[in-house]
């Protein structure tokens, strides 16, 4: 068994043609069979299902897919680390989450740039979950986002949590309430935004609940553990996740793909959001945004490296950070990376 094979197989599991996967790998079709059948006969096991179009897998061929996949996606992440151990890009790449833009993202590259001002930093805006497999594939060499990701590639520092604001139309009758309660506000459209949601496992569910809270005394945490397993068990998105905690339920609410355009609906007095603190400098002409009573509504600011590839300019982009957290007398609890290159 050899990696073009098993490559073979994958791209034609993928693509279920095998003229198809010969264009994707440039094989000939020809080529591209001869390795497949060469795959089963070493294995003594039928894959591919051959007699019916499109190509089916066997029972044994999706197992093997399944596995066989993860592994080459490790092939590949090692291969990748190893050229970027030997040869560390001179340019940070970091990826980010536009929420993070508006806040204090920055100010911390302007920080870094006084620490190190021949650094070169490249910006790539990048959902949470896409931000592990372009960490691994070397796309980015950090990653900042508002998710906890468990992944045997990846490391993460929770730098703080982030409390979230209401956003209101200047003309709501609520514009100038301040400290407002969530139960306040399930009579409005909630307008949602998240492109990445939370695990649907609700054990998963219970650890990001704990992590979120991590700075609430152990009874707050407890409480919201407990009510997760009551009442919020499947409610994946995150918005609708901090009010199920407290057993609300919108009575409306319309998603749309990004947290600017969930402002500008607001604006155009559609209904009301919730959004990190950092965001209220946004079209304050027609937006309103008020504080929550609700100390533990936050959402947390994780940062995410590899574990065996630390870039070498991470550990002064982490002071930056701590730096600037210090200036404006932002609560952190300091970190360091498990190991640094
Ligand atoms: C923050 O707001 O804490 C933050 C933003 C971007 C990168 C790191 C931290």
């Amino acid at each position: 068994m050899d990696l073009k094979q098993l490559n073979a197989f994958i791209a034609v599991a993928d693509l279920r043609s095998f003229s198809a996967a010969a264009a994707k790998t440039g094989l000939s079709q020809p080529s591209l069979s001869r390795l497949l059948k060469q795959l089963e006969t070493d294995m003594g096991v039928v894959l591919i299902d051959r007699y019916h179009r499109p190509l089916n897998l066997t029972e044994a061929g999706s197992f093997f897919y399944d596995k066989i996949s993860t592994i080459l996606t490790e092939i590949d992440t090692v291969t990748s680390m190893t050229q970027r151990l030997s040869a560390p890009s001179s340019a940070l790449n970091i990826g980010f989450v536009p929420s993070v833009l508006y806040g204090l993202l920055p100010e911390i590259i302007a920080t870094l740039k006084q620490f190190s001002p021949d650094i070169d930093v490249n910006l790539k805006d990048i959902s949470s979950y896409q931000q592990m497999d372009a960490l691994k594939s070397g796309e980015i060499d950090i990653g900042f986002g508002r998710f906890a990701h468990q992944d045997p590639w990846i490391q993460q520092i929770l730098l703080r949590h982030e409390r979230y604001v209401v956003a209101l139309p200047k003309s709501h009758p609520l514009a100038n309430v301040r400290k407002q309660r969530l139960i306040d506000l399930a009579n409005n459209r909630l307008i949602l935004y998240h492109q990445t949601h939370l695990p649907v496992s609700s054990t998963v569910t219970t650890e990001i609940v704990t992590q979120a809270s991590d700075e609430l005394s152990a009874s707050t945490v407890n409480r919201a553990t407990h009510e997760t397993s009551l009442s919020s068990e499947a409610i994946t998105e995150p918005l609708l996740h901090l009010f199920a905690q407290y057993g609300i339920s919108p009575f409306m609410t319309t998603t749309v793909s990004d947290l600017q355009v969930a402002l500008g609906l607001v604006a155009a007095g559609e209904g009301i959001t919730l959004v990190p603190a950092s965001l209220q400098t946004v079209r304050t002409e027609q937006i309103s945004y008020q504080r929550l009573i609700h100390e533990n509504v936050t959402s947390p600011i994780y940062l995410h490296t590899l574990k065996d590839f630390v870039h070498p300019n991470i550990p002064d982009l982490l002071t930056a950070i701590y730096h600037v957290y210090e200036q404006r007398g932002i609560t952190y609890r300091q970190q360091n990376f498990v190991s640094q290159a």
